[in-house]
């Protein structure tokens, strides 16, 4: 036998091994660096640039830089999308980094940068300058002004760097109302599907479910391009025969909360698809006996309790899947149930609730609570109920998921500011550690002057002194002041 017949040629192995290894390098040392960056950043905000914090973040930041420029030979930091991209390795984020990725895009994206590329060598003076300009920058109102930012960078003798505008293909939408109108568009699409398809099988009909798939698809690629304006959709509460506004709603919260645990792209297809017909059971029952189950009807209780495995029938019923559809089966028998199996349907045998269905239940539990045909209850004090429920009848994980997603003040929220300014919850705080400090729009001031759109006030803004500028008071019911939360979101 010659050599070449049983020899896997070594160079190429090894090349593929040096490869692999250099990735897992850069993205671990990607991880340090945004991190490092992140914290750097709020040194430079919150302190003078002669003090302590901020000289041993600049250190640290510039020993993470040099040390990924010594792997690669330089460092390029590119937002694409969603995403942060160190060199050609796409960083992923999960629950505990998410908050500093969205810091660190949501000031590239102020700033109007789609790339910063480092050359070896940056001085503790360039690093300096470039921190204490993109803070101010970025806390500038208006369109991002990057090549005023670069003339200040050169003024200051920075050399050792250099910053792109996004390119066309990797930049975000282009203004909150184009990305208001197309997470706008898919919420309506997604609610028009679930209404087919409810109708389909209260008819008898086979549901088509190529249309189901393509609404799921998109509302995927929105929470990942455009999570804040398509989990604003989410304040339409209002009651409709169907329960499509329901189930959309359910679709885009379970969507955003397995993004958020780090669920892959065609898994969120399928859990969104699992979400959007969690309550197909439905369809198979009477509305007029789903009305009364509502107002205590016993009988009719017991009847609505039996839309979980009404669903798994349902789903029995599709078409175009491709295979049986079991995960939505599970999904639709076991999202009433808690992990202690209490909850309906009655169950005897022992199980593992799956892990979409623990999402699902989390999803469907604070969109009925906060309904205004169901529970009606504040945001704010379902949150706070599912973290107590969160020791036992929620898993946990996905409870502290759901509260990184929406802050300890839901958005729609409506909130009393300590100024007596009255305005309701925009967008979650980006800043893990103060989830209890949102974006909120002042609707209302204190002398009762009412404003549309109203303006943005950051919680997390501090005075010079360092005091918080704003604080939240209390919440309060939105139908006191007249305001209509999902009108802002819209
Ligand atoms: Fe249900």
């Amino acid at each position: 036998m010659r050599k070449s017949d049983y020899w896997t040629p070594a160079p190429r192995r090894s090349l593929l091994d040096a490869m692999q290894t250099t990735d897992s390098i850069v993205r671990a040392g990607g991880h340090d660096f945004l991190l490092a960056f992140y914290k750097a950043l709020r040194s430079v905000k919150l302190y003078p640039s002669e003090n302590d914090q901020v000289q041993k973040a600049i250190q640290t930041l510039g020993g993470l830089a040099d040390a990924l420029c010594v792997t690669e030979g330089q460092l390029e930091v590119r937002i694409a999308g969603e995403y942060i991209h160190i060199n050609t390795v796409r960083l992923r984020f999960d629950l505990d980094n998410y908050a500093v990725f969205f810091h660190v895009l949501a000031t590239l994206r102020r700033c109007g940068i789609g790339t910063l590329t480092f050359s070896p060598g940056v001085e503790h003076a360039e690093w300096q300058s470039l921190l204490s300009h993109l803070v101010a920058f970025s806390e500038r109102e208006g369109m991002p002004d990057l090549s005023g930012l670069w003339d200040r960078l050169a003024q200051d003798g920075v050399t050792h760097l250099a910053l792109l505008p996004p390119s066309e293909h990797d930049a975000p939408l282009a203004d909150s109302r184009q990305a208001k109108e197309v997470a706008k568009r898919t919420y309506e699409q997604c609610i028009a599907v679930t209404r087919d398809v409810m109708t389909a099988v209260r008819q008898g009909r086979t549901i088509s479910v190529k249309k189901v798939k393509r609404a799921v698809q998109t509302t995927v690629d929105q929470v990942a391009k455009n999570e804040q304006a398509i989990v604003g959709m989410t304040t339409v509460r209002e009651w409709d025969e169907l329960g499509a506004i329901h189930a959309a709603n359910v679709c885009i919260l379970s969507i955003a909360i397995g993004k958020r645990i780090g669920l892959t792209k065609l898994r969120l297809y399928d859990l969104g698809f699992t979400a959007l017909l969690h309550d197909l059971g439905k369809s198979r029952i009477p509305v007029d006996v789903l009305e009364q189950a509502e107002s205590g009807n016993d009988e009719h209780r017991a009847a609505s309790e039996s839309h979980p495995w009404q669903g798994v029938l349902g789903l029995f019923g599709l078409r175009g899947y491709g295979a049986i559809p079991y995960r939505g089966m599970i999904v639709s028998y076991e999202h009433h149930l808690r992990p202690d199996l209490s909850g309906f349907p009655l169950t005897l045998e022992p199980r593992r609730l799956s892990l979409y269905s623990r999402i699902v239940a989390v999803a469907n539990h604070y969109d009925a609570g906060t309904s205004h045909y169901g529970l009606n209850r504040r945001p704010d004090e379902l949150l706070q109920e599912l973290v107590k429920d969160g020791e036992g009848a929620y898993d946990p994980a996905i409870v502290k998921a759901f509260i990184n997603l929406m802050g300890l003040y839901p958005v729609g929220t409506c909130v009393i500011l300590d100024t007596y300014d009255v305005g309701i919850v925009h967008a979650p705080s980006a800043d893990p550690t103060q989830l209890d400090r949102p974006v909120v729009r002042v609707l209302c001031t204190a002398d009762g002057e009412r404003s549309n759109p109203g303006r943005l006030v950051d919680l997390t803004m501090r005075d010079e002194a360092g005091h918080f500028e704003h604080s939240i008071l209390k919440t309060t019911d939105p139908a006191d002041y007249s305001i209509v939360p999902y009108d802002y979101f819209i």
